[in-house]
């Protein structure tokens, strides 16, 4: 386990592929994960689905591969939930019509007590396709007010919601997408939806979906729309064309949520840190693809309305300071800027900066983010600024996680994440950080 680019920190398969995680469930203290994963290639094959626990979201076991490709078709993502008969699988099972297009349908599988065998429902598919090219990544949740199991679904650019009580007959509800966010040619995928409490006591659903291409920087990005889901549609609360964005990263992407249940008021989610563009290219060996740290979702106040802010759970914070790795670590910083100044953060010995901190004014500032070409991997440099909402003390706080060119970037008490991959020289180097003055001062 002694690869230069594997991560100590994050979750990555033991060999083979692996993108979207999938089926994440909390279940008696340990954290499912379950992921796409192709166990004979380091590229996209026949999507098989991985498993691994843990039980403070830092420290993994892998455990044998879950779900295999049936005659219904290989396993693309899904979700897991726990009912009073145990631990339900909802995968999209993918196949290629005879004139090789996407054929896709959802597919439900019973898990036993130790969610460690799995059975094929009998009425697979229970979802069969609608007559969608993109039809898939069933993400099942509880609707405790309308007492039913909803399925939200990419349709095309939008997602569909189906409801349910019985996990096999599902009907259709609604659908949401057109003319709202970020589109692209590209599926609206991976959809999630959350409740979270607001400051004031309100409830706002927060609706998780993955562009791909179209992402805030390019290829694969997750953004989010916050409103209300009545049990049969949801309504975006901003404007259609408010664009919000869990990660202002290149890699950050298919964000789920662990199912709990009873449900949670501090749901946790993990992402795969990669991108489309090249994922396929990354330089590792004996696996590709590696899993964000878990973020824990909150809704915080800003001067831009209601936002969604998310920190690392404290049982991870726990289980990071007790790694202590090479290559891999927590740096805290403050930067106490004055309007005009930059704080300059370089990375990994090198010697030009990946972020550049600026103060633009008094209440506004900004983030570079900078990472260079690199050979055999398509679309890799990026030159791009987040801008966000300066502190009102005046000091914007920042926490860098380093683990071993796995870079995640987060300001303002985790209002902006930004979450990017570097195939470094020397990826155990540590950071430095400068201050630059204004040129005029
Ligand atoms: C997103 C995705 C999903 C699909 C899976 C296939 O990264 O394209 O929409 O189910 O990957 O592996």
């Amino acid at each position: 386990m002694t690869e230069k680019y594997r991560p100590n920190l994050h979750f990555s398969p033991r060999a083979g592929w692996m993108n979207d995680p999938n089926g994440m469930i909390r279940k008696d203290g340990v954290w499912h994960l379950f992921f796409q994963h192709d166990p004979d290639s380091i590229v996209h094959g026949p999507m098989h689905w991985g498993h691994a626990t843990s039980t403070d979201l830092v420290h993994w076991d892998e455990q044998p591969i879950a779900l295999f490709p049936t005659d219904l078709g290989t396993c693309f993502s899904g979700s897991a939930i726990e009912t009073d008969d145990g631990v339900k699988l909802f995968y999209t099972a993918h196949s290629r019509t005879p004139a090789g297009e996407d054929y896709q349908v959802q597919c439900l599988v019973h898990a036993d007590a130790d969610i460690g065998a799995f059975e094929s429902d009998g009425a697979n598919p229970v979802v069969p396709n609608p007559g969608l090219t993109a039809f898939r990544d069933p993400k099942v949740i509880w609707h405790a007010a309308s007492g039913k199991w909803v399925m939200l679904v990419t349709e095309g650019q939008s997602i569909g919601f189906y409801g349910s009580t019985d996990l096999k007959s599902w009907t259709h509800l609604s659908s949401f997408g057109e003319s709202h966010g970020r589109h692209s040619e590209g599926p609206w995928e991976c959809p999630d939806m959350v409740p979270l409490t607001a400051a004031d006591g309100s409830v706002v659903w927060v609706l998780i979906v993955g562009l791909n291409p179209g992402g805030y920087a390019l290829g694969s990005g997750t953004q989010y729309f916050l409103g209300q889901f009545d049990g049969t549609s949801f309504t975006n609360a901003n404007a259609p064309e408010t664009e919000l964005w869990l990660d202002y990263g290149r890699d950050y992407y298919a964000a789920q949520t662990f199912f709990e249940r009873g449900g949670t008021e501090t749901p946790v989610a993990i992402a795969w840190a990669s991108n489309w563009l090249y994922a396929r290219q990354t330089r590792t060996a004996a696996f590709r693809g590696v899993m964000s740290l878990p973020r824990q979702l909150r809704l915080v106040d800003t001067p831009d309305g209601l936002r969604v802010a998310c920190r690392v759970p404290a049982v991870a914070e726990a289980g990071i300071a007790e790694a202590g790795l090479p290559g891999t670590k927590r740096t805290d910083l403050m930067a106490d800027l004055e309007v005009g100044e930059e704080l300059v953060i370089t990375l990994f010995g090198e010697r030009e900066p990946s972020f550049v901190v600026r103060r633009a004014s008094v209440g506004r500032g900004s983030i570079r983010t900078i990472r260079h070409a690199l050979d055999g991997l398509d679309h890799f440099a990026h030159d791009y600024a987040v801008d966000l909402p300066w502190p009102e003390n005046g000091m914007l706080d920042l926490t860098v996680y380093v683990d071993r060119g796995l870079v995640e970037l987060s300001a303002a008490d985790g209002l902006v994440w930004i979450t990017n991959l570097f195939f470094p020289a020397d990826p155990e180097a540590p950071l430095a950080v400068g201050l630059l003055e204004p040129a005029n001062a």
